[in-house]
């Protein structure tokens, strides 16, 4: 990502928004510079032709071995209509995963499960459900769903909490908050900020109520990023607490009141990653009543277009295509990396933080603090309307 603005703002000409490059500039910081890493790793896997997943594709076979007697993997992809979570669906389906595929766009979702279809070669055993993220009732109904279809003999094999939007302009959700609505409760994700809601807290609600459906060894891939290192400070709850507090005058709309509320896109983003590479070994550690395994995972640096709508605002148009496809990897190489989790032992992968396969160090603060991942399990527990409890 830094190579990126870098790029961008060596030659972006007078159209470039200077005071908004060095804003997001100082949230990329550290993720920035791993950013760069990360395409160095791009351009290593495709001088390989990808052979870097060999092991763990045959790792993930293993584990969809072990279902047989069984009708074989039961799993959810969210977002799965576009990027990551539709290359995902593709290969899951393809080797012979049940899959449903959670869609916020009926018309998106079907055009993407004919794809999915397609690409199986009339084998694939893959639905479409609709999910919207930032709305509470969705989520619960999507959640309601996929458990009928669950069973003693049917259990959820494989949740990937994958859909996200990155560095969207200052929106809330529609409503109050759950927990400070006056009194009486909101609607669960009411009247939280759009980024914090899809990348995080509807994922939160979502992976909590599909739990009691889970089989003995299943897996939840939380879908973070490079970007979560840093993107927490000890005044991040108030300031969380304050995006999501009833006050709506504190909202900004207008640019200069944005400035004044110092609402920073890819801080926003930052924040909701942190949350979701958090998430895992909290998760982990409250739940700990069965086999199952919660790991964050970092998909790479992936040519899609959330990374497009990104980079376009520092980067030319003539430059931003030829650059992506240049230094970034596809989305089919992205949902192997995100795959290959699943070959790594349960006890390596319980509560870790997982880049192409590997455990890396996570953010220092989720290493260091459980009180930091506890408080916002507690404050996402508020948001979704679900007492803070056990997982
Ligand atoms: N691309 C990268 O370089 C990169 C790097 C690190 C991490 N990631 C993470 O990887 C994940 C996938 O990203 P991507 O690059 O594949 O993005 P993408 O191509 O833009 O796809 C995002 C998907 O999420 C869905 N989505 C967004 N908001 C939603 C909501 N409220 N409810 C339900 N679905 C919603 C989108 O649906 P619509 O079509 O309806 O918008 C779309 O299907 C994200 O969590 C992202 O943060 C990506």
């Amino acid at each position: 990502m830094a190579l990126f603005l870098l790029v961008g703002g060596a030659v972006g000409g007078p159209g470039l928004a200077l005071r908004e490059v060095a804003r997001e500039a100082r949230a990329l910081t550290l993720g920035g510079i791993l950013g760069a890493r990360d395409v160095f790793a791009n351009l290593r896997l495709r001088a390989e032709r990808g052979r870097a997943f060999s092991a763990a594709d045959a790792g993930e076979a293993a584990w969809r071995r072990a279902a047989r007697g069984r009708r074989g993997r039961l799993a959810v992809v969210t977002g799965a209509n576009a990027g990551v979570g539709l290359a995902l669906a593709q290969l899951l389906t393809a080797r012979g995963v049940h899959v449903i595929l959670g869609c916020r766009s009926p018309e998106r979702g079907r055009a993407a499960l004919a794809a999915v279809r397609a690409a199986a070669r009339g084998g694939a055993r893959a639905e479409l459900l609709a999910l919207d993220l930032c709305d509470g009732r969705s989520v619960h109904a999507f959640s309601r769903a996929v458990r009928a279809r669950c069973g003693h003999h049917r259990p959820l094999d494989l949740v990937v909490a994958n859909a996200g939007v990155m560095a969207t302009p200052w929106a809330r959700t529609p409503g109050a908050p759950a927990a400070v609505a006056g009194g009486a409760p909101g609607p669960p994700l009411g009247g939280l900020e759009s980024q914090w809601a899809a990348n995080f807290a509807g994922h939160f609600l979502l992976v909590r109520l599909l739990w009691p459906a889970l089989g003995a060894d299943a897996r939840v891939l939380l879908l973070s990023s490079v970007a979560h290192h840093g993107g927490f400070r000890p005044d991040e709850l108030r300031r969380l607490a304050a995006d999501c507090a009833p006050r709506a005058p504190r909202a900004p709309t207008a640019p200069a009141a944005r400035g004044a509320h110092r609402y920073s896109p890819y801080a926003a983003y930052k924040r909701s990653k942190w949350a979701m590479a958090a998430l895992a070994p909290e998760l982990q550690r409250r739940a700990a009543t069965g086999a199952q395994v919660v790991c964050a995972v970092h998909p790479g640096l992936v040519d899609t277009a959330l990374a497009f709508g990104f980079f376009r605002r520092f980067v030319p148009a003539p430059l931003l295509r030829p650059l992506q496809s240049a230094l970034l990897r596809t989305p089919a190489d992205a949902a192997r990396a995100v795959l290959a989790a699943l070959a790594l032992p349960p006890e390596t992968a319980a509560g870790a933080y997982v880049v192409d396969g590997r455990v890396e160090r996570a953010d220092r603060v989720i290493v260091r603090s459980a009180a930091a991942r506890a408080a916002v399990w507690d404050v996402a527990s508020a948001h979704v309307g679900l007492p803070a409890g056990t997982g």
